[in-house]
């Protein structure tokens, strides 16, 4: 997270589309963007237990399967979500009356259009700002959100969140939504440090809109990340193909298998690849030798999962007030709107 402050240039329009202006804030350095991605996952791998950052999940062939997960029966964070979002927009625009809405993420989900097309329904929406660490996800973003919303400012920015909220534009009423229960990846002190400076990028008149997934039955939780059809383990799995590429390591992939666990002390899901032999792993880019023991395992991904009480707690304790909270018919997961308390 050592990116430069100078390569800030809002840059050349995307798009041909006059009615609308797009612009594209870079904040993100991409040599030094890697270089951090190679140094955490250095430290991941000489920690106990040893663990990857789950961005190595997200090549072109993760993003597919990802989106097959989303679309299994088992995985029902997704289904949840969109069915809360479809039935209550029209509320959340009607509350926040925002005129920009940021979106923590790529922006150019069903859900996403769902609360686009509420809050220009309701009449408030002046500017659409997706906000992703990747340039060419958001390029395609811009370009789909200003052909759907003539009229409507786009304001990409290429950042991480954990590094570069203070791009968010000001001026306005703004709406920032941090969806899909991605909050549970990170761990409570990431939470803690990533809800403060959610609170400290915001206004008074602004908004935070929460989506996360809930406890629930440890069996359909479990099967939600180990579906029988083996999407998942093919999404875990292809973590290790991305490093071999990206890091110059040499997993040898038929040697590891997929594994989903309930940490109950914790209260999330991980997903681990464990390894089926002795062996040792070399990742060139790192300078590293990791040897790992017939069982031995890698972390590759925690998946908080919440109770209610607790989102508000965590947001309480960052300076944010729930105003309205949302579930779906099964009480599977939780939208939650905040503000600045
Ligand atoms: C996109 C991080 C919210 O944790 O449920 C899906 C990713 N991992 N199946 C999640 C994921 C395994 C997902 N998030």
């Amino acid at each position: 997270m050592n990116a430069p402050a100078d390569r800030l240039g809002a840059a050349p329009p995307v798009g041909g589309d006059t009615t609308s202006t797009c612009t594209i804030d870079v904040r993100l350095d991409g040599a030094a963007w890697a270089t951090h991605l190679a140094e955490a996952t250095a430290d991941g791998l000489r920690s106990i237990p040893p663990w990857t950052p789950p961005v190595w999940f997200y090549d072109d062939v993760g993003s597919v399967l990802f989106d097959r997960i989303t679309r299994l029966d088992e995985y029902y964070p997704t289904r949840a979500e969109r069915s809360i979002l479809a039935r209550h927009a029209d509320e959340i625009a009607g509350i926040t009356v925002a005129t920009t809405l940021a979106e923590l993420g790529s922006g150019t989900s069903e859900k996403t259009t769902l609360l686009l097309d509420a809050l220009t329904a309701g009449g408030s929406l002046e500017r659409v700002v997706p906000f992703d660490v990747s340039e060419a996800v958001l390029r395609s973003a811009a370009e789909e959100i200003a052909g759907r919303y003539p009229g409507v400012a786009v304001h990409a920015v290429v950042g991480d969140f954990h590094e570069h909220l203070g791009a968010l534009p000001t001026g306005g009423r703004t709406l920032l939504a941090f969806l899909g229960s991605t909050i549970g990846n990170l761990d409570p002190a990431e939470r803690s440090v990533f809800l403060r400076n959610v609170c400290a990028a915001l206004s008074s008149d602004d908004w935070f809109l929460l989506g996360t997934d809930l406890v629930k039955d440890r069996s359909r939780l479990l099967a939600a990340y180990d579906d029988p059809a083996g999407v998942t383990a093919a999404f875990n799995l292809n973590a290790l193909a991305v490093m071999n590429r990206e890091l110059g390591a040499d997993f040898d992939i038929p040697a590891w298998s997929h594994r989903a666990v309930f940490d109950e002390e914790h209260r999330r899901i991980e997903m681990h690849v464990v390894a089926g032999a002795d062996q040792m792993v070399r990742l060139a880019s790192l300078d590293l030798e990791v040897h790992v023991h017939d069982g031995g395992w890698i972390r590759t991904e925690i998946s908080t999962k919440f109770t209610s009480e607790q989102v508000a707690e965590e947001l309480d304790a960052a300076g944010l007030q729930t105003v309205e909270v949302w579930t779906d018919d099964d009480g599977d997961f939780l939208v939650t709107l905040a503000r600045r308390r």
